[in-house]
């Protein structure tokens, strides 16, 4: 089991998490949710009571935390100088405010310096995000981008999350209208990159077409 590299990059609910995790275990590979490093920022923003819209601000508060990151598809973690963050990082504060720390040039310079150190200590992992196949690993041996109708999207969340269809929904609108427009590596597709939809697939399914793309390209 040599290297390799999966990048795997779309919109929220479009399946990345669960197929990358189940795909990283699959194949006895690392897992690395560079989501939860934008979101472990934002959270560290919040507490520290800066302004998340001020860019200079977040920027000096990205800089000085101590972000650590696991990266087992078992149990995967976010700390923040020694804290585990890993559930307030998914609620609606952090949500609310992550595009717009993620937004800022210094924050995504950071963290792609951090995710590409991890991605060559290891050697062999799966990273999702929005912009692994186009920035932090353009040399990834498979790149995915998974899409999925906004319905299902907003349907798989508001299950996820137990919240309101519609208010998910408009949310999600909103950050991948954000993380399409902003200047700063915006949510693109790579264009060596396999577009998987998502909407008719099981996890299963796609995990399984993921791994016989794998096979083709060894
Ligand atoms: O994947 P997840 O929904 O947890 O990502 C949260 C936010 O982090 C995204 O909406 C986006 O603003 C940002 N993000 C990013 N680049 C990545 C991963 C996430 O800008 N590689």
């Amino acid at each position: 089991s040599g290297r390799c590299v999966v990048a795997v990059d779309g919109p929220s609910g479009s399946g990345k998490s669960t197929v990358s995790r189940r795909l990283a275990g699959v194949l006895g590979a690392q897992y690395l949710d560079t989501g939860a490093m934008y979101r472990a920022v934002t959270w560290a923003v919040l507490v520290s009571g800066a302004d998340p819209h001020d860019a200079e601000a977040v920027a000096k508060v990205a800089g000085e935390i101590d972000l650590e990151i696991g990266t087992e598809p078992d149990a995967p973690y976010t700390h923040v100088d020694g804290t585990p963050v890993d559930r307030a990082i998914r609620g609606p504060e952090v949500t609310g405010a992550v595009s717009a720390v993620a937004a800022v040039p210094w924050v995504r310079q950071l963290l792609v310096a951090q995710q590409r150190k991890i991605i060559a200590a290891t050697g062999r992992i799966v990273v999702e995000g929005r912009d692994i196949g186009t920035v932090v690993a353009p040399d990834a041996d498979l790149k995915v981008y998974l899409t999925a109708s906004a319905a299902t999207r907003a349907q798989r969340r508001s299950t996820e999350n137990a919240t309101d269809l519609t208010a998910t929904a408009a949310d999600l609108d909103r950050r991948d209208r954000l993380d399409s427009t902003r200047t700063a590596d915006p949510l693109q597709q790579a264009t060596d990159a396999v577009v998987l939809d998502t909407t008719e697939l099981g996890i299963e399914e796609v995990v399984a077409r993921l791994r016989s793309l794998l096979d083709r390209s060894f």
